[in-house]
Protein backbone atom coordinates (compact mmCIF):
# COMPACT_ATOMS: atom_id res chain seq x y z
CA UNK A 1 0.00 0.00 0.00
CA UNK A 2 1.52 3.39 -1.07
CA UNK A 3 1.40 5.43 2.04
CA UNK A 4 1.04 9.26 1.20
CA UNK A 5 -2.51 8.27 -0.87
CA UNK A 6 -3.91 7.07 2.87
CA UNK A 7 -5.27 9.47 5.06
CA UNK A 8 -5.65 8.91 8.73
CA UNK A 9 -8.14 11.63 9.19
CA UNK A 10 -10.11 10.82 5.73
CA UNK A 11 -10.50 7.18 7.12
CA UNK A 12 -11.14 7.32 10.70
CA UNK A 13 -14.11 9.76 9.63
CA UNK A 14 -15.59 7.05 7.69
CA UNK A 15 -15.15 4.31 10.28
CA UNK A 16 -16.76 6.49 12.90
CA UNK A 17 -19.61 6.60 10.86
CA UNK A 18 -19.64 2.75 10.09
CA UNK A 19 -22.17 1.82 12.27
CA UNK A 20 -25.03 4.44 10.25
CA UNK A 21 -24.54 3.45 7.02
CA UNK A 22 -27.64 0.90 6.61
CA UNK A 23 -29.57 3.39 8.33
CA UNK A 24 -31.57 5.22 5.27
CA UNK A 25 -32.28 8.32 7.63
CA UNK A 26 -28.40 8.98 8.20
CA UNK A 27 -25.89 10.87 6.77
CA UNK A 28 -26.13 8.66 3.85
CA UNK A 29 -29.43 9.15 2.74
CA UNK A 30 -28.29 11.12 -0.16
CA UNK A 31 -26.25 7.38 -1.62
CA UNK A 32 -29.01 5.36 -0.64
CA UNK A 33 -31.14 7.71 -2.97
CA UNK A 34 -28.84 8.06 -5.70
CA UNK A 35 -28.41 4.39 -5.56
CA UNK A 36 -31.54 3.31 -8.15
CA UNK A 37 -30.87 5.72 -9.92
CA UNK A 38 -27.02 5.12 -10.78
CA UNK A 39 -27.32 1.58 -10.78
CA UNK A 40 -30.10 1.47 -13.43
CA UNK A 41 -27.42 3.63 -15.32
CA UNK A 42 -24.73 0.78 -14.59
CA UNK A 43 -27.12 -1.92 -16.07
CA UNK A 44 -27.89 0.01 -19.20
CA UNK A 45 -23.94 0.20 -20.16
CA UNK A 46 -23.06 -3.60 -20.06
CA UNK A 47 -24.32 -7.20 -18.54
CA UNK A 48 -23.16 -7.95 -15.43
CA UNK A 49 -24.05 -11.40 -14.93
CA UNK A 50 -20.87 -14.18 -15.20
CA UNK A 51 -18.70 -11.00 -14.58
CA UNK A 52 -15.66 -9.91 -12.37
CA UNK A 53 -16.91 -6.91 -11.49
CA UNK A 54 -14.44 -4.94 -9.11
CA UNK A 55 -16.30 -1.94 -7.35
CA UNK A 56 -13.70 0.36 -6.01
CA UNK A 57 -13.73 2.65 -2.96
CA UNK A 58 -17.21 0.73 -2.32
CA UNK A 59 -17.96 1.95 1.01
CA UNK A 60 -20.12 0.24 3.16
CA UNK A 61 -20.87 -2.28 -0.19
CA UNK A 62 -24.01 0.04 -1.33
CA UNK A 63 -24.16 -0.67 -4.37
CA UNK A 64 -23.07 -4.14 -4.51
CA UNK A 65 -25.97 -4.79 -2.27
CA UNK A 66 -27.88 -3.41 -4.51
CA UNK A 67 -26.90 -5.23 -7.45
CA UNK A 68 -27.01 -8.17 -5.66
CA UNK A 69 -30.88 -7.61 -5.05
CA UNK A 70 -30.80 -7.05 -9.05
CA UNK A 71 -28.94 -9.56 -10.54
CA UNK A 72 -28.08 -13.21 -10.51
CA UNK A 73 -24.51 -14.93 -11.25
CA UNK A 74 -22.63 -11.62 -10.09
CA UNK A 75 -18.95 -12.27 -8.95
CA UNK A 76 -17.65 -9.35 -7.05
CA UNK A 77 -14.96 -7.87 -5.46
CA UNK A 78 -15.15 -4.80 -3.23
CA UNK A 79 -12.31 -2.93 -2.36
CA UNK A 80 -11.64 -0.18 -0.01
CA UNK A 81 -9.17 1.24 2.13
CA UNK A 82 -10.57 1.12 4.96
CA UNK A 83 -10.87 -2.22 7.32
CA UNK A 84 -13.89 -0.72 9.32
CA UNK A 85 -15.97 0.10 6.32
CA UNK A 86 -15.35 -3.27 4.93
CA UNK A 87 -15.91 -5.08 8.41
CA UNK A 88 -19.82 -3.16 7.63
CA UNK A 89 -19.57 -5.03 4.09
CA UNK A 90 -19.05 -8.09 5.38
CA UNK A 91 -22.21 -8.62 7.32
CA UNK A 92 -24.20 -8.39 3.69
CA UNK A 93 -25.79 -11.84 2.77
CA UNK A 94 -25.60 -12.12 -0.61
CA UNK A 95 -28.36 -13.64 -3.07
CA UNK A 96 -27.28 -17.82 -3.15
CA UNK A 97 -26.09 -17.71 -6.52
CA UNK A 98 -23.87 -14.47 -6.08
CA UNK A 99 -20.25 -14.69 -4.83
CA UNK A 100 -19.25 -10.88 -2.81
CA UNK A 101 -15.56 -10.52 -1.45
CA UNK A 102 -14.35 -7.63 0.30
CA UNK A 103 -10.55 -6.49 0.27
CA UNK A 104 -8.73 -4.25 1.51
CA UNK A 105 -6.75 -2.50 -0.86
CA UNK A 106 -5.54 1.05 -2.50
CA UNK A 107 -7.71 2.14 -5.69
CA UNK A 108 -4.14 3.90 -6.98
CA UNK A 109 -2.52 0.32 -6.43
CA UNK A 110 -5.06 -2.61 -7.07
CA UNK A 111 -4.14 -5.88 -5.64
CA UNK A 112 -5.07 -7.66 -8.78
CA UNK A 113 -3.95 -8.95 -11.74
CA UNK A 114 -3.57 -7.40 -15.27
CA UNK A 115 -6.87 -8.25 -17.53
CA UNK A 116 -8.30 -10.28 -14.66
CA UNK A 117 -11.64 -8.00 -14.24
CA UNK A 118 -14.45 -7.26 -16.56
CA UNK A 119 -16.96 -4.67 -15.49
CA UNK A 120 -15.08 -1.84 -12.51
CA UNK A 121 -17.14 0.73 -10.47
CA UNK A 122 -16.06 3.58 -8.85
CA UNK A 123 -18.74 5.71 -7.29
CA UNK A 124 -18.39 9.02 -6.22
CA UNK A 125 -15.04 7.69 -4.86
CA UNK A 126 -12.82 9.52 -7.08
CA UNK A 127 -11.95 12.93 -5.42
CA UNK A 128 -11.14 11.26 -2.44
CA UNK A 129 -8.05 9.38 -4.50
CA UNK A 130 -4.61 11.22 -4.45
CA UNK A 131 -4.40 11.21 -7.84
CA UNK A 132 -6.94 10.54 -10.61
CA UNK A 133 -4.68 9.52 -13.59
CA UNK A 134 -2.95 7.06 -11.52
CA UNK A 135 -6.30 5.15 -10.53
CA UNK A 136 -7.13 5.51 -14.12
CA UNK A 137 -3.79 3.79 -15.16
CA UNK A 138 -4.67 1.05 -12.83
CA UNK A 139 -7.99 0.68 -14.35
CA UNK A 140 -6.85 0.44 -17.48
CA UNK A 141 -3.88 -2.49 -16.51
CA UNK A 142 -6.72 -4.47 -14.40
CA UNK A 143 -9.30 -4.62 -17.55
CA UNK A 144 -9.20 -7.41 -19.55
CA UNK A 145 -9.66 -5.96 -23.61
CA UNK A 146 -13.33 -4.83 -24.20
CA UNK A 147 -13.70 -4.45 -20.35
CA UNK A 148 -16.05 -1.11 -18.85
CA UNK A 149 -15.24 1.07 -16.31
CA UNK A 150 -18.17 3.11 -15.39
CA UNK A 151 -17.15 6.29 -12.87
CA UNK A 152 -19.55 8.30 -10.98
CA UNK A 153 -17.58 11.51 -10.13
CA UNK A 154 -17.93 14.53 -8.10
CA UNK A 155 -16.52 16.71 -10.03
CA UNK A 156 -15.79 20.38 -8.71
CA UNK A 157 -15.26 22.19 -11.34
CA UNK A 158 -12.13 24.91 -11.23
CA UNK A 159 -14.06 27.39 -13.35
CA UNK A 160 -17.72 27.22 -11.86
CA UNK A 161 -19.17 30.84 -10.86
CA UNK A 162 -19.25 29.89 -6.76
CA UNK A 163 -16.00 29.07 -6.82
CA UNK A 164 -14.65 31.89 -8.83
CA UNK A 165 -16.42 34.16 -6.51
CA UNK A 166 -14.16 32.76 -3.64
CA UNK A 167 -10.78 31.91 -3.64
CA UNK A 168 -10.23 28.22 -4.21
CA UNK A 169 -8.15 27.68 -1.45
CA UNK A 170 -11.28 28.71 0.40
CA UNK A 171 -13.54 26.38 -1.24
CA UNK A 172 -11.21 23.30 -1.03
CA UNK A 173 -10.94 24.33 2.56
CA UNK A 174 -14.71 24.51 3.06
CA UNK A 175 -14.91 20.30 1.10
CA UNK A 176 -11.86 19.21 2.88
CA UNK A 177 -13.98 20.39 6.25
CA UNK A 178 -17.56 18.66 5.04
CA UNK A 179 -16.26 15.72 2.56
CA UNK A 180 -12.51 15.45 2.77
CA UNK A 181 -10.02 15.59 3.18
CA UNK A 182 -10.25 15.82 -0.95
CA UNK A 183 -6.40 15.28 -2.08
CA UNK A 184 -7.89 16.31 -5.54
CA UNK A 185 -10.55 18.13 -4.78
CA UNK A 186 -11.15 19.67 -8.53
CA UNK A 187 -11.58 18.32 -11.56
CA UNK A 188 -13.68 18.77 -14.84
CA UNK A 189 -15.64 16.68 -17.15
CA UNK A 190 -12.75 17.26 -20.12
CA UNK A 191 -9.69 16.80 -18.09
CA UNK A 192 -11.38 13.38 -16.82
CA UNK A 193 -11.84 12.48 -20.14
CA UNK A 194 -8.30 13.44 -21.03
CA UNK A 195 -6.76 11.78 -17.67
CA UNK A 196 -8.83 8.31 -19.08
CA UNK A 197 -7.56 8.70 -22.69
CA UNK A 198 -3.99 9.02 -21.50
CA UNK A 199 -3.94 6.13 -19.58
CA UNK A 200 -5.53 3.93 -22.76
CA UNK A 201 -9.01 3.40 -21.94
CA UNK A 202 -11.53 4.62 -24.71
CA UNK A 203 -14.40 6.33 -24.27
CA UNK A 204 -17.71 4.82 -26.28
CA UNK A 205 -19.41 7.33 -28.06
CA UNK A 206 -22.25 7.76 -30.86
CA UNK A 207 -21.25 7.71 -33.86
CA UNK A 208 -22.27 11.03 -34.71
CA UNK A 209 -22.44 10.87 -37.83
CA UNK A 210 -24.63 8.08 -38.72
CA UNK A 211 -26.99 8.94 -36.33
CA UNK A 212 -27.37 12.28 -37.69
CA UNK A 213 -27.94 11.51 -41.16
CA UNK A 214 -30.54 8.52 -40.60
CA UNK A 215 -32.58 9.41 -37.32
CA UNK A 216 -34.33 12.28 -38.32
CA UNK A 217 -35.72 10.32 -41.03
CA UNK A 218 -36.56 7.04 -39.24
CA UNK A 219 -37.76 9.19 -36.48
CA UNK A 220 -40.20 10.14 -39.10
CA UNK A 221 -40.77 6.96 -39.97
CA UNK A 222 -41.41 6.07 -36.72
CA UNK A 223 -43.89 8.41 -35.95
CA UNK A 224 -46.05 8.11 -39.22
CA UNK A 225 -46.00 4.11 -39.21
CA UNK A 226 -45.48 2.77 -35.48
CA UNK A 227 -45.93 5.79 -32.90
CA UNK A 228 -45.35 3.41 -30.10
CA UNK A 229 -42.06 2.27 -30.77
CA UNK A 230 -39.01 3.81 -28.57
CA UNK A 231 -35.54 3.68 -29.94
CA UNK A 232 -32.03 3.85 -28.03
CA UNK A 233 -29.03 4.71 -29.82
CA UNK A 234 -25.96 3.81 -27.96
CA UNK A 235 -22.41 4.46 -28.38
CA UNK A 236 -20.30 2.32 -30.72
CA UNK A 237 -16.79 2.54 -30.64
CA UNK A 238 -15.40 -0.78 -31.84
CA UNK A 239 -15.51 -2.34 -35.75
CA UNK A 240 -16.74 -5.82 -34.58
CA UNK A 241 -19.76 -5.26 -32.55
CA UNK A 242 -20.72 -9.39 -32.89
CA UNK A 243 -20.63 -9.48 -29.19
CA UNK A 244 -22.33 -6.81 -28.41
CA UNK A 245 -25.48 -8.31 -30.55
CA UNK A 246 -24.54 -11.96 -29.04
CA UNK A 247 -25.16 -10.28 -25.55
CA UNK A 248 -28.14 -8.51 -26.51
CA UNK A 249 -26.96 -5.33 -25.83
CA UNK A 250 -28.32 -4.07 -29.16
CA UNK A 251 -30.75 -5.61 -31.79
CA UNK A 252 -28.69 -3.95 -34.69
CA UNK A 253 -25.47 -2.23 -34.89
CA UNK A 254 -25.08 0.62 -37.79
CA UNK A 255 -21.47 1.06 -38.94
CA UNK A 256 -18.72 0.57 -41.22
CA UNK A 257 -16.84 -3.21 -40.24
CA UNK A 258 -14.74 -3.78 -43.19
CA UNK A 259 -12.58 -6.74 -41.39
CA UNK A 260 -15.52 -8.59 -39.92
CA UNK A 261 -17.49 -8.51 -43.06
CA UNK A 262 -14.44 -10.21 -45.00
CA UNK A 263 -14.11 -12.68 -41.65
CA UNK A 264 -17.61 -13.54 -42.60
CA UNK A 265 -17.31 -14.16 -45.97
CA UNK A 266 -13.87 -16.41 -45.24
CA UNK A 267 -16.07 -18.14 -42.68
CA UNK A 268 -19.38 -19.03 -45.41
CA UNK A 269 -17.04 -19.66 -48.02
CA UNK A 270 -15.23 -22.37 -45.83
CA UNK A 271 -19.19 -23.65 -45.23
CA UNK A 272 -19.39 -22.18 -41.84
CA UNK A 273 -22.71 -21.59 -40.38
CA UNK A 274 -22.60 -17.49 -40.11
CA UNK A 275 -24.86 -16.27 -36.83
CA UNK A 276 -25.10 -12.91 -38.94
CA UNK A 277 -26.61 -11.01 -41.52
CA UNK A 278 -25.51 -7.71 -42.85
CA UNK A 279 -27.36 -5.03 -45.46
CA UNK A 280 -25.35 -2.03 -46.66
CA UNK A 281 -27.24 1.21 -45.82
CA UNK A 282 -24.77 4.04 -47.96
CA UNK A 283 -21.68 4.38 -49.28
CA UNK A 284 -19.47 7.72 -47.44
CA UNK A 285 -17.65 9.76 -49.31
CA UNK A 286 -14.84 11.60 -47.30
CA UNK A 287 -13.46 14.72 -48.55
CA UNK A 288 -11.12 17.58 -47.29
CA UNK A 289 -13.11 20.37 -45.20
CA UNK A 290 -11.36 23.77 -44.21
CA UNK A 291 -13.51 27.13 -43.16
CA UNK A 292 -13.76 29.13 -46.13
CA UNK A 293 -10.80 31.42 -46.09
CA UNK A 294 -8.46 28.99 -45.31
CA UNK A 295 -5.28 29.49 -47.58
CA UNK A 296 -5.72 25.71 -48.50
CA UNK A 297 -9.00 26.90 -50.49
CA UNK A 298 -7.12 28.24 -52.96
CA UNK A 299 -5.10 26.25 -55.34
CA UNK A 300 -4.70 22.82 -56.15
CA UNK A 301 -5.23 20.58 -53.24
CA UNK A 302 -1.77 18.82 -53.67
CA UNK A 303 -0.08 15.78 -51.38
CA UNK A 304 2.85 18.22 -50.49
CA UNK A 305 0.38 20.95 -49.36
CA UNK A 306 -2.57 18.66 -47.84
CA UNK A 307 0.63 16.61 -45.49
CA UNK A 308 2.20 20.50 -44.83
CA UNK A 309 -0.70 21.30 -43.19
CA UNK A 310 -2.37 21.23 -39.11
CA UNK A 311 -4.75 18.54 -39.11
CA UNK A 312 -7.57 17.57 -36.83
CA UNK A 313 -8.75 13.98 -36.37
CA UNK A 314 -12.26 12.37 -35.40
CA UNK A 315 -11.16 9.36 -33.60
CA UNK A 316 -14.20 7.85 -31.81
CA UNK A 317 -12.79 5.29 -30.19
CA UNK A 318 -9.64 7.91 -29.07
CA UNK A 319 -7.27 6.34 -31.43
CA UNK A 320 -4.73 9.23 -32.22
CA UNK A 321 -4.67 7.79 -36.35
CA UNK A 322 -6.85 6.69 -38.40
CA UNK A 323 -7.96 5.26 -42.16
CA UNK A 324 -6.60 8.61 -43.40
CA UNK A 325 -3.20 8.43 -41.39
CA UNK A 326 -3.43 4.58 -43.23
CA UNK A 327 -3.79 5.84 -46.20
CA UNK A 328 -0.68 8.45 -46.08
CA UNK A 329 1.37 5.61 -44.35
CA UNK A 330 0.76 3.78 -47.40
CA UNK A 331 2.13 6.12 -49.66
CA UNK A 332 5.20 7.18 -47.74
CA UNK A 333 3.69 10.02 -45.98
CA UNK A 334 1.71 11.50 -42.90
CA UNK A 335 0.50 14.40 -41.28
CA UNK A 336 0.62 16.54 -38.20
CA UNK A 337 -2.47 15.87 -36.00
CA UNK A 338 -2.86 18.84 -33.81
CA UNK A 339 -6.42 17.92 -32.40
CA UNK A 340 -8.23 14.95 -31.89
CA UNK A 341 -11.88 14.79 -31.19
CA UNK A 342 -14.61 12.11 -31.13
CA UNK A 343 -17.66 13.80 -32.40
CA UNK A 344 -17.88 15.25 -36.58
CA UNK A 345 -19.98 18.28 -35.05
CA UNK A 346 -16.88 19.27 -32.70
CA UNK A 347 -14.52 19.08 -35.89
CA UNK A 348 -16.90 21.01 -37.77
CA UNK A 349 -17.08 23.59 -35.48
CA UNK A 350 -13.22 23.85 -35.21
CA UNK A 351 -12.23 24.18 -38.84
CA UNK A 352 -15.40 26.88 -39.03
CA UNK A 353 -12.82 29.23 -36.72
CA UNK A 354 -9.60 28.19 -37.16
CA UNK A 355 -6.70 26.90 -39.38
CA UNK A 356 -7.09 23.19 -38.74
CA UNK A 357 -8.19 21.03 -41.58
CA UNK A 358 -10.23 18.04 -41.41
CA UNK A 359 -11.87 14.85 -43.00
CA UNK A 360 -15.34 14.31 -42.94
CA UNK A 361 -18.03 12.14 -44.97
CA UNK A 362 -19.19 14.57 -47.75
CA UNK A 363 -23.25 14.10 -46.93
CA UNK A 364 -22.11 15.00 -43.42
CA UNK A 365 -21.52 18.24 -44.21
CA UNK A 366 -25.46 19.48 -44.21
CA UNK A 367 -26.45 17.95 -41.32
CA UNK A 368 -23.55 20.25 -39.55
CA UNK A 369 -25.33 23.25 -39.49
CA UNK A 370 -22.16 25.02 -41.35
CA UNK A 371 -21.74 24.35 -44.88
CA UNK A 372 -21.63 28.21 -45.45
CA UNK A 373 -18.60 28.73 -43.44
CA UNK A 374 -16.60 25.64 -44.87
CA UNK A 375 -15.17 24.42 -48.05
CA UNK A 376 -14.65 21.28 -49.18
CA UNK A 377 -11.22 19.72 -51.47
CA UNK A 378 -11.18 15.72 -53.10
CA UNK A 379 -8.25 14.49 -51.21
CA UNK A 380 -5.75 14.05 -53.08
CA UNK A 381 -4.74 10.32 -52.26
CA UNK A 382 -6.93 7.05 -52.44
CA UNK A 383 -9.21 6.33 -49.31
CA UNK A 384 -11.18 3.29 -49.56
CA UNK A 385 -15.21 4.33 -49.81
CA UNK A 386 -16.97 3.69 -46.49
CA UNK A 387 -19.67 1.24 -46.57
CA UNK A 388 -22.07 1.80 -43.91
CA UNK A 389 -24.07 -1.85 -43.29
CA UNK A 390 -26.35 -2.74 -40.98
CA UNK A 391 -25.64 -5.70 -38.76
CA UNK A 392 -27.74 -8.29 -36.66
CA UNK A 393 -28.27 -11.57 -35.47
CA UNK A 394 -29.72 -14.25 -38.13
CA UNK A 395 -31.60 -15.76 -35.49
CA UNK A 396 -33.12 -12.41 -35.45
CA UNK A 397 -34.54 -12.63 -39.19
CA UNK A 398 -38.52 -14.29 -38.17
CA UNK A 399 -38.72 -11.27 -35.59
CA UNK A 400 -41.58 -9.30 -37.32
CA UNK A 401 -40.71 -6.13 -35.18
CA UNK A 402 -36.75 -6.53 -35.93
CA UNK A 403 -37.85 -6.96 -39.68
CA UNK A 404 -39.67 -3.80 -39.92
CA UNK A 405 -36.74 -2.46 -38.20
CA UNK A 406 -34.17 -3.28 -40.75
CA UNK A 407 -36.46 -1.97 -43.53
CA UNK A 408 -37.35 1.18 -41.98
CA UNK A 409 -33.58 2.01 -41.87
CA UNK A 410 -33.04 1.49 -45.06
CA UNK A 411 -35.88 3.50 -46.48
CA UNK A 412 -34.81 6.69 -43.62
CA UNK A 413 -31.20 5.46 -45.77
CA UNK A 414 -32.61 6.11 -48.67
CA UNK A 415 -34.57 9.10 -47.89
CA UNK A 416 -31.47 10.88 -46.02
CA UNK A 417 -29.69 10.62 -49.33
CA UNK A 418 -32.43 11.56 -51.52
CA UNK A 419 -32.61 15.30 -49.87
CA UNK A 420 -28.55 15.47 -50.20
C1 LIG B 1 -17.96 8.78 -0.70
S1 LIG B 1 -17.43 7.17 -0.34
C2 LIG B 1 -18.23 6.30 -1.68
C3 LIG B 1 -18.62 4.92 -1.24
C4 LIG B 1 -19.37 4.07 -2.28
N1 LIG B 1 -18.71 3.98 -3.57
C5 LIG B 1 -20.79 4.58 -2.46
O1 LIG B 1 -21.02 5.33 -3.41
O2 LIG B 1 -21.65 4.23 -1.65
C6 LIG B 1 -15.71 7.12 -0.80
C7 LIG B 1 -15.00 5.84 -0.39
O3 LIG B 1 -13.68 5.80 -0.95
C8 LIG B 1 -12.81 5.15 0.01
N2 LIG B 1 -11.43 5.48 -0.33
C9 LIG B 1 -10.79 6.66 -0.17
N3 LIG B 1 -9.53 6.58 -0.66
C10 LIG B 1 -9.39 5.33 -1.16
C11 LIG B 1 -8.33 4.66 -1.81
N4 LIG B 1 -7.18 5.26 -2.06
N5 LIG B 1 -8.53 3.38 -2.21
C12 LIG B 1 -9.71 2.75 -1.96
N6 LIG B 1 -10.75 3.33 -1.36
C13 LIG B 1 -10.60 4.62 -0.95
C14 LIG B 1 -13.28 5.73 1.31
O4 LIG B 1 -12.87 4.92 2.40
C15 LIG B 1 -14.79 5.70 1.12
O5 LIG B 1 -15.33 4.46 1.49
Amino acid sequence: MNAPNVDAAELAKFSELAHRWWDPESEFRPLHEINPLRLAWIDGLAPLAGRRVLDVGCGFGGSLEALDRRHHELRCLGLNLDGEQLRVAATLRPGPDNLIQWIRGDAVHLPLADGSIDRILCLEAMPHFADRGAFLRECARVLRPGGRLAVGDLLVLPDAPAVLDRRSDDVAAVLDTWLGPWPAPFCSPELLVELAAAAGLARREVRDATAATLMPALVAIIQAEAPQVSLRVVPLTTRDPRRLLEDAQADLAVGYFPALLADLAVREQGGEAVSFEHRRLYVGEYVCVMRRDHPLASGPLTLSRYCAARHLLVSFSGRPWGFVDEALAAVGRKRRIVLTVNQFFTAGRVVASSDLVTVLPRHFLRETGMREALVTRPLPFEVPPVHVEALWLRSRGGDAAHAWLREALLRASAKAFEAS
